[in-house]
């Protein structure tokens, strides 16, 4: 049986006004199930529900729903409704991150970039060690031991003391939010999560059972730490999963007191604190951040990964674990996987012998990328409020008119693909529309083009809203 999205939850998610046009709330249901808010399986509510609910008229909604069909999004069928449905075969699935609709497009819906120079490098230096791996079966659940080795350095180097059996190399840092999850978490278990935040890890929660209680982050603000310190007092949460370090989306830095205050609360509540720095490391400025959250709480369990300063198609992450959780873990993974890929391990292990030279192209590109987006978005669209991040690898703008929904959805008619605000909101995904993901992790030249088109865009969309008259709610 599928789940029924009632006509009033359908109308909540949509930015009013609704149905200012036609095409305007085709768009909005278009982009809701195409980044994952309505999932596919979905019962729509009937055309007549929806149009009571939202004030539009029934033809409106019988043509937005047409369109949805022909569009493959919607299959209706007499008797059983209109079921939301995701046309892309299994095969074509990396297709949604990588190629809009055609392959003049642009897709800035995933922060992650290229190879840096000099990965290919490692990528040969691992394969004359080859033959002392290819002597073992492979199999390697918790990691393999020289990787572990010189993780445990790396967190030792940064005053976390550190043994290489803390560490479980995962597939990625997702794969070790994921696996975290599925060790810990039981059904209806509350999990404390930044109300805006990294939307798969928060799903990761979700599909373990966790049921998640956000807190509020703003960019370049403070964690609303008195709200999270209250929530963790008020009843027992078995976890909370925050990004401090160049918190993605808003590149925002918990400051040391902050820290130490969540990390205190904490403590005292039995949560255990699940840290995700996959972003520490990407430090455009060289800022001088606040110890990791690993060195307030030692119970910490933290995660990270090479595919943000090394390459994501290494797909190597890890957990660093208090000695007691080592093995819930590794026992987790073995129903899921049987460990990372060997290779892949040797490959990092390499890199991380002498990381400078990766990791400096890897920022100098990011750096220069990042500050080429940022001019460019103050010269074709200075209505939008940009800072410039210290670190992380995308801006995150305000949008003056709150319309991100919108926005995304004409982007996509230029053949531009981004991410709506709200799909980065957890608890409250309306305040999202103030905001859009810029990522910059693509060529100066690819960026050009994305903002032109954003620019024409967001052109658009005034232009559709100009002639919207008087408010139809100030009645006096
Ligand atoms: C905060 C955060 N955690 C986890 C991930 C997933 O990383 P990985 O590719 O290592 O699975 C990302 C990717 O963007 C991220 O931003």
């Amino acid at each position: 049986m599928s789940a029924t999205l009632s006509a009033a939850r359908l109308a909540a998610a949509l930015t009013p006004p609704v149905g200012v046009a036609y095409r305007d709330l085709a768009d909005q249901i278009r982009m809701l199930i195409v980044d994952g808010r309505i999932t596919a399986g979905s019962r729509l509510p009937s055309e007549r529900e929806l149009a009571a609910a939202t004030g539009v008229s029934r033809t409106t909604t019988a043509r937005v729903y047409a369109e949805l069909r022909e569009a493959g999004l919607l299959r209706s069928r007499r008797g059983s409704g209109s079921v939301v449905c995701v046309p892309f075969g299994e095969s074509s699935a990396s297709s949604l991150i990588v190629t809009p609709a055609d392959d003049t497009g642009i897709a800035l819906t995933y922060a992650a970039p290229v190879a840096p120079s000099g990965l290919g490098r490692a990528f040969e230096a691992a394969t004359a060690r080859l033959p002392g791996l290819l002597s073992t079966p492979g199999y390697l659940p918790d990691g393999l031991p020289a990787l572990r080795e010189l993780l445990a350095e790396r967190y030792a180097a940064r005053g976390l003391p550190t043994s290489p059996d803390q560490i479980v190399v995962t597939s990625g840092a997702l794969s070790a939010v994921s696996l975290v999850a599925r060790a810990f978490v039981e059904q209806g278990d509350r999990v404390l999560v930044e109300s805006v935040s990294y939307p798969h890890a928060h799903e990761a929660f979700v599909s373990a059972g966790a049921r998640l209680m956000p807190v509020p982050v703003v960019a370049d603000g403070p964690w609303d730490v008195e709200a999270a310190v209250a929530m963790l007092s008020s009843g027992r949460h078995l976890a909370a999963y925050l990004i401090p370090d160049f918190h993605n989306p808003t590149a925002a830095v918990m400051s040391e007191s902050e820290r130490g205050t969540l990390a205190r609360a904490m403590r005292q509540t039995g949560t255990l604190a699940v840290i995700d720095e996959s972003m520490r490391d990407v430090n455009l400025d060289g800022v001088a951040l606040p110890p990791s959250f690993g060195s307030f709480d030692r119970d910490t369990l933290l995660v990270d990964s090479a595919s943000k300063t090394i390459w994501g198609g290494l797909r190597v992450g890890w957990i660093r674990a208090p000695h007691d959780l080592v093995m819930p873990l590794v026992q987790a993974r073995m129903m899921h996987d049987l460990g990372t890929a060997a290779f892949e391990q040797l490959v990092l292990a390499e890199v991380l012998r002498d990381p400078e030279p990766v990791m400096t192209s890897a920022l100098d590109g990011f750096r220069s990328q990042r500050d080429h987006l940022v001019a460019l978005l103050a010269e074709h669209l200075p209505e939008l409020d940009v800072a410039r991040p210290a670190g992380g690898l995308s801006v995150w703008a305000g949008l003056p008119d709150h319309n991100s929904t919108r926005l995304v959805a004409a982007a996509r008619d230029h053949g531009l693909l981004l991410t709506p605000g709200p799909r980065f909101f957890t608890g409250a995904p309306i305040a999202g529309e103030a905001f859009l993901r810029l990522p910059y992790t693509q060529s100066p030249a690819v960026l050009d083009d994305a903002v032109h088109r954003l620019a024409k865009a967001y052109e658009g969309r005034r232009a559709d809203h100009a002639p919207a008259g008087p408010r139809l709610d100030l009645i006096a």
